[in-house]
């Protein structure tokens, strides 16, 4: 069955930061077809309906018809304890962040809350994600287990710590590599499920850790490897306390071989003119999470690294960053630009929520655009969700000024609804 969607459709012919907001296509009376879980064709609507007749066919209207939203670095552990007040990076591990954390020894408990993340990112227009477990395998059974019930492209790993955490989420070198090496037998290339070697970050691993996983990723360089870098200076000061014959933060992971294409590095605000050519030169990846980095006082990521080929995609870095919605983290994402002096385009800003967010995770042709062959994860926008939207998208001359305002102030309410894989898998449901 060939299923037929019709509205706005916006898809890119090329990366934005590169070719300017022109690499973005809007069909005003667009047409996405369907057939077996990926797309077949993007085109005028009224062509499509001609060519294929038998299609089932899904009007929208003027909703706006785009690829889900990929979230480059997300902790769906911490989603009960999103919006915990008043602390800076390591007090918040300690007072919010580990207690949680250490509740997923409970297999129950981890598949609720999997399954709670899972229902809000779907709401939200996430399709596609890359996710931190704990160190528990039970926390990454969990989420691969739900994200595979929901037929989703993602990703995820039991995060390792054998140092300067609580006793019971501290692991060792052996364990971490062994339990991890046993999480990419069972799950890593099932269906659309891949495994992400995962060290919490430097403070938390011994030289012995990451030597082991330096060594697992070299085994398994299908595997994507995430770890967090530079986002507090008094965690950079305590990092290279700990590792002092280190030039920088970058270069501990460099050291053992944790550098490179499938890398991708959450945060990255406080860099280096060698840090940030290294990331370059190696194909790394970063996740920019703008709202986590307000909410934790981290500070502002640097814009300058959006035009210099970096490949960077946006986080909404969950229960740190302070929401779900990557139309939120969009608006942060402007602001923070803002506040240095660069304004984001809103091609610039959907291109880091999609395409630049599976690219950096290295699914770009697969999802984070609507291009023939792709994988049909895909969102439709109401432009005018609220009232409030309505009225500013009502004096709009052109597909931004009606775009951004839902940009700035949309949230799950305007996610009219999400398909993955050519399946809906959630519609939504106005009050009243
Ligand atoms: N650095 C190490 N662990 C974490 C985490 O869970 N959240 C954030 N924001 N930073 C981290
Ligand atoms: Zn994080």
């Amino acid at each position: 069955m060939q299923e037929l969607l019709t509205g706005q459709v916006l898809t890119f012919d090329a990366d934005p930061f590169v070719a300017g907001p022109a690499a973005a296509r809007h069909l005003s009376h667009g047409g996405v077809l369907i057939e077996n879980g990926r797309i077949a064709a993007v085109d005028d609507a009224d062509s499509l309906r001609a060519r294929h007749p038998h299609a089932r066919v899904h009007a929208y209207g003027r909703g706006l018809i785009s690829a889900g939203f990929v979230d480059a670095h997300v902790h769906y552990p911490q989603t009960a304890i999103i919006a915990s007040w008043g602390k800076r990076l390591r007090d918040w591990l300690a007072t919010y962040t580990f207690p949680e954390e250490a509740r997923f020894h409970d297999p129950d408990h981890a598949a609720r809350v999997a399954e709670t993340y899972l229902d809000l990112a779907l709401a939200h227009g996430t399709t596609s994600f890359l996710s931190y477990g704990t160190i528990h395998p039970a926390s990454v059974e969990a989420i691969f287990t739900a994200a595979q019930a929901r037929g989703l492209r993602a990703a995820a790993g039991r995060t390792c710590m054998d140092r300067n955490a609580p006793d019971n989420l501290r692991d060792t070198a052996e364990a971490a590599h062994d339990e991890s090496a046993a999480l990419i037998a069972r799950w890593h290339g099932r269906g659309r499920l891949s495994y992400a070697i995962t060290p919490r970050f430097a403070p938390t691993s011994s030289p012995a850790q990451l030597e082991a996983l330096g060594a697992l990723w070299a085994q398994n360089p299908t595997c994507l490897m995430q770890t967090h870098l530079s986002e507090q200076t008094e965690e950079i000061d305590w990092v290279l306390g700990l590792y002092p014959q280190a030039r920088d933060y970058l270069d501990i992971y460099e050291g053992f071989g944790l550098i490179g294409r499938g890398a991708v590095f959450g945060h990255a605000i406080h860099l280096t003119e060698r840090e940030r050519a290294r990331l370059l030169e190696t194909g790394a990846a970063i996740a920019h999470c703008p709202t986590s980095n307000l909410f934790i006082g981290s500070g502002l990521f640097d814009p300058a690294l959006l035009r210099t080929g970096a490949r960077v995609g946006l986080g909404t870095d969950t229960g740190g960053g302070s929401s779900f919605s990557m139309l939120r983290t969009m608006a942060t994402a402007y602001e923070v630009a803002q506040l240095r002096g660069t304004a984001l385009h809103p091609a610039e800003l959907w291109w880091l929520g999609t395409g630049a967010a599976a690219d950096a995770l290295g699914w770009g042709g697969k999802v984070g655009n609507l291009v023939p062959g792709a994988e049909a994860d895909l969102i439709v926008v109401d432009l005018q969700s609220t009232p409030a939207i309505a009225q500013r998208a009502a004096r709009a001359n052109d597909l931004w000024e009606a775009l951004f305002p839902t940009i700035m102030m949309g949230d799950d309410r305007a996610i009219r609804a999400t398909w993955v894989a050519g399946q809906r898998m959630h519609r939504h449901a106005p009050p009243g």
